[in-house]
């Protein structure tokens, strides 16, 4: 019989607890026989069954529900996001542990690891426990856990490479995180991005359209070589995949403007790939 879930994430765990830190006291952390992530302050974090350590220190509410996360899932397996994963793997070739922050339901790593040439230690972070569950069901040889990038559970200088793909940085954080030739790459939407969904949904308002210069900005004052690199592609969609990018925003959209969204029969991906380090 094969191992379970809970037993192959206690593996892994294991294997790779030098990556973390208690975000409580910081002391170093260690995993028992049962999972149970534990420091030498006596903070504890168990292993949930399906193969996730709950690590966050206060509560959270989060937009993002079970049903967003699964419509995230297929919308990332349908292939959307490949042209990006292309500028990504060419940052990849030394990098042997990543962390992917804000990870949602996980899929991007996976999607990454199937296309790298060479293994990474890997592990996701999100303040949204219904998005790890997901990830730590779906993909169970990496390193799941529902935590706040502020308050993060990992050792200091364990990561090669730092992914913030659609979600909120923390460079102090980042920065602490990284390894001395370690490198950040972060995705942002750029003014094209999914813009057949907003014009369906936002006809005549100013939220049809955004800029990301800010980020932009921030990202340039945060290190000291930056590149970018614009991924823009439009590309014919099936039926099903309009409601499900509907879906998978968190604006609240009404179930009528899902099904409104079948109608749509192509979709733009346009972003900037910031690297920095
Ligand atoms: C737009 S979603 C992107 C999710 C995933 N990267 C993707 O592309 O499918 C932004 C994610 O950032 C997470 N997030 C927001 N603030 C966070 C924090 N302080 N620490 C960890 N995750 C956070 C949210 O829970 C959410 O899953
Ligand atoms: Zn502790």
């Amino acid at each position: 019989m094969g191992l379970s879930k809970k037993e192959r994430a206690i593996t892994y765990f294991k294997e790779n607890e030098a990556l973390l830190q208690c975000p409580v006291c910081h002391e170093a952390m260690h995993v028992e026989e049962n999972g149970t992530v534990c420091c030498d302050g006596r903070h504890m974090f168990d292993m949930a069954k399906q193969g996730y350590v709950n690590m966050m220190t206060h509560a959270v509410t989060s937009m993002y529900d079970k049903s967003l996360f699964e419509a995230r899932k297929q919308v990332i397996d349908s292939n959307l996001y490949e042209a990006v994963y292309a500028v990504i793997l060419n940052e990849l070739h030394d990098v042997k542990t990543i962390l992917d922050t804000g990870c949602g339901e996980g899929s991007h790593l996976d999607q990454l690891q199937r296309r790298a040439t060479e293994q990474f230690v890997a592990s996701g972070i999100d303040i949204a426990k219904e998005g790890i569950v997901q990830a730590a069901k779906n993909y169970p040889d990496m390193m799941w856990i529902v935590g706040d990038l502020a308050k993060s559970p990992y050792a200091s200088q364990s990561f090669d490479c730092i992914l913030n793909f659609l979600s909120p940085a923390n460079y102090t954080e980042f920065r602490r995180l990284l390894t001395d030739t370690g490198k950040v790459i972060k995705i942002v939407p750029q003014e094209g991005y999914l813009h057949q969904l907003r014009e369906l949904f936002f006809a005549d308002s100013s939220k049809e359209s955004y800029s990301n210069e800010k980020t932009v900005t921030r990202f340039r004052e945060n290190f000291e070589n930056v590149t970018v690199h614009r991924v823009t592609k439009t590309m014919p969609i099936t039926k099903e995949l309009g409601p499900l990018l509907a879906h998978m925003t968190p604006m609240g959209w009404h179930q009528e403007k899902e099904i409104e969204a079948g109608k749509l029969t192509e979709i733009t991906i346009d972003v900037d790939v910031l690297i920095g380090y």
